[in-house]
């Protein structure tokens, strides 16, 4: 059981595979993700606010909230990008602040804006990240050859990145931040701005990212079509506060709207429908990255 600050959630897995679940043989699984009235201010203004949160491994964990909600913010400080102004946070066990260095190496990251180099091709893009992570030398070539053939890249390897089409860019991103094998990954809005073709290839690579490696992903989407497609659990984060967490089926219990489906419990817990709340501002920003690269 995971205790949050909006009352108790049973976590659910994924997949039906839940051979490497620890809950399955009677046991606590582990937390992949903790955070204790983690907090970020910037001047007067409280981004996000006293957040208690708990991921369990192997779980797709799905972050949803309008646009200024907090999303991106409380993943920058789970990710080590930004410190907390108060408040703790752990990621596989160690301390976001004193252990930034590790928690860097156990966490894969696809940031909401594109991040590709345009000026390389997918191949050296995946070199420089193979570098980054400390992969041995000897080992770079296979790890990179694997990320390209589990991500449907081999054939654009060579060209570069600047001629690739939106989802082949976030493809190449997720191919980045699991070359070395990360036990959770942060992939924030992954397929904003992706046509419908582009967005199902990536999700189903997200889910084979899950079923292969018992990955834990922790994902924020506008997209409620998207989050029930590929998370087990969700919260919705409003003006910085954590004002929904659970199952799907937890969260109808919560808000006593039996029947509801996600986009009705989102606009039940914001105060806004979903598709509103993800119109504007950021697909037109990742748009602009996108031509930045090109
Ligand atoms: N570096 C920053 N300085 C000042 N304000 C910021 C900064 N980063 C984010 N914000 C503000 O924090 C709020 C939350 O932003 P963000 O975390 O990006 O939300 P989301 O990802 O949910 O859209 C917004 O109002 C945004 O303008
Ligand atoms: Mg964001």
């Amino acid at each position: 059981m995971v205790v949050h600050q909006v009352g108790i959630v049973t976590p659910a897995r994924a997949g039906a595979d839940g051979a490497n679940d620890a809950t399955t043989a009677g046991k606590q699984s582990a937390p992949a993700l903790e955070t204790r009235a983690l907090t970020r201010r910037f001047g007067d203004k409280v981004v996000v606010d006293r957040l208690d949160l708990s991921v369990t491994e192997g779980e797709v964990f799905g972050l949803l909230g309008r646009n200024g909600a907090g999303k991106s913010t409380l993943i920058k400080m789970l990710t080590t990008l930004l410190p907390p102004s108060a408040g703790s946070a752990s990621v596989e066990g160690l301390d976001v602040v004193r252990q930034a260095t590790q928690v860097r190496a156990a966490i894969g990251y696809v940031p909401q804006a594109l991040s590709a180099d345009g000026e390389l091709t997918g191949y050296e893009n995946l070199f420089v990240f193979a570098c980054l992570y400390d992969i041995p030398r000897a080992e770079r070539p296979q790890r990179i050859a694997e990320a390209l053939a589990f991500m449907d890249l081999q054939d654009a390897a060579g060209r570069l990145v600047a001629t690739y089409s939106g989802g082949m860019i976030r493809r190449l991103e997720i191919a980045q931040s699991m070359l070395h094998r990360p036990r959770l990954l942060f992939l924030d809005e992954p397929t904003v701005g992706l046509d419908p073709v582009a967005r199902d290839t990536v999700w189903a690579h997200i889910r084979e990212l899950r079923a292969k490696f018992n990955t834990t992903i922790f994902m924020t989407t506008h997209y409620m079509e998207e989050a029930q497609a590929l998370c087990s659990r969700f919260g919705i984060l409003r003006a910085g506060r954590l004002v929904a967490c659970g199952t799907l089926d937890g969260l109808r219990r919560d808000s006593e709207l039996p029947d509801a489906t996600l986009d009705a419990l989102f606009a039940h817990y914001t105060g806004e429908s979903a598709e509103a709340a993800g119109a504007y501002g950021d697909t037109a920003d990742t748009r602009q990255s996108s031509q930045r690269l090109s």
